[in-house]
């Protein structure tokens, strides 16, 4: 029976990781990890929490005499590792906790990994990462694996870091990794601080809609559940050492979305067509702001055969009902440090 330690597993791309591997591996034992900070909600695994394959461990990735412990008590199989701090605006506000989760919970995890696999075959580390690492694009190209990485954020400096140091442990150690490097991911629950979830959220509490600049960065959106299913070929097909992209090729402007998300919602709140829109408000730019991010997804595509499931347009309905029918989730994971977080800005709480 393999044992999987997933960090951060009570996040959002998390809790989707553990649910997918939860149901679908009966026969292997999966451990999530997580601190529960104010992205960490257990309410996101309520449908796998009593599953006879599934047990949480409170920890933070940066302890390392608690992370040693935990390696050399549980004799783990593999870690999927996405346990982050993940936000850009907070990255802007307050880099140095970016720096301790993101780049010293990556390197703690390693080593334990290093030290405490006596025998590297048949182990895994799968390192979770983003597309931010690679910089902004112009008017057109894509990131490809080979795109040098050019990162401009706190946040995104530290996930390239981290990269980084999984590859320097595949090199130098010969620690079995791989890496993937993912689009924007939108879905059920996404903290709603984050582009998506936070415009529906103000839409349904009529609040302003916070929009950055001109609104018209780009960014490429993807179905979590997708990106669940791409990290569940990586890990069982992936190649060690390697790098993959994932994306859906499915390029937005801000204000677009924005607009389509109005939309749909004056429909599904029987509002006139038009009165969402009307919240719409320009604000000032993020510092630093990344222009343009596309991902080819070439190689997951042709070497391990994956691709999208859902249309956008889909994924955009499903996420919507899905929020819509999920108030009293909002209403918990917004309570609290969020609240006092960002009590001055453009959120409905
Ligand atoms: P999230 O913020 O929703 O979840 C992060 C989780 O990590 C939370 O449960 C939090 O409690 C936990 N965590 C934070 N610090 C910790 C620590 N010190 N010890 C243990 N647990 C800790 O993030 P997400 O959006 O689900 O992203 C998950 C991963 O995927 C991150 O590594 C992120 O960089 C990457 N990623 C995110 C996206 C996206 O669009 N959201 C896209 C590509 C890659
Ligand atoms: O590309 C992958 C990355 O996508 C992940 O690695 C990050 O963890 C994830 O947070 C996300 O980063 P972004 O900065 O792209 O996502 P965010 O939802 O914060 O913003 C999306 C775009 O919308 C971005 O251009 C900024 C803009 N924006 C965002 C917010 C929160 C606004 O215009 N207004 C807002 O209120």
């Amino acid at each position: 029976m393999k044992k999987i330690l997933i960090t951060g597993g009570a996040g959002f791309i998390g809790s989707h990781v553990v649910r997918l591997f939860v149901n679908k591996y009966a026969d292997a034992q999966i451990v999530n990890l997580d601190a529960l900070t104010y992205a960490g909600n257990l309410e996101n695994l309520k449908d796998v929490q009593d599953a006879p394959n599934y047990r949480f461990v409170k920890g933070d990735i940066t302890d390392e005499q608690f992370i040693d412990q935990l390696f050399e008590k549980e004799s783990f199989d593999a870690v999927i590792h996405l346990a982050a701090e993940s936000h850009v605006d907070r990255s802007i506000m307050d880099p140095l906790s970016f720096v301790k989760t993101n780049i010293l919970g990556t390197a703690v995890l390693l080593n334990a990994a290093r030290k405490y696999w006596k025998d590297f075959s048949n182990k895994l580390f799968y390192h979770v990462s983003t597309d931010e690492v690679y910089g902004s694009l112009g008017e057109s190209g894509f990131f490809t694996e080979q795109t040098p990485y050019d990162p401009h954020s706190p946040y995104s400096a530290s996930k390239a870091s981290s990269d980084h140091l999984v590859k320097a442990y595949f090199d130098t150690y010969g620690l079995p990794v791989v890496i993937s490097n993912c689009s924007n991911n939108y879905g059920s629950y996404q903290f709603p601080e984050k582009l998506l979830p936070l415009m529906i959220n103000n839409i349904i509490h009529s609040k302003p809609l916070p929009v950055y600049g001109k609104g018209d960065n780009v960014r490429d959106w993807l179905w979590v559940e997708d990106h669940a299913r791409a990290i569940d070929v990586i890990f069982h097909q992936g190649k060690l050492g390697e790098t993959y992209n994932i994306g859906g090729f499915n390029e937005w402007k801000n204000i677009d979305i924005v607009h389509l998300l109005c939309t749909i919602m004056d429909k599904k709140l029987n509002r006139p067509e038009g009165e969402s829109a009307k919240l719409i408000t320009f604000v000032k730019d993020r510092a630093g702001h990344d222009k343009r991010y596309a991902i080819d997804a070439t190689k997951l595509n042709k070497d391990l055969g994956w691709k999208p499931s859902l249309q956008f347009e889909e994924g955009m309905e499903k996420t919507i009902d899905w929020y819509l029918a999920n108030g009293e989730w909002i209403e918990n994971v917004t309570s609290g440090a969020y609240k006092e977080y960002y009590k001055d800005q453009y959120v409905s709480r």
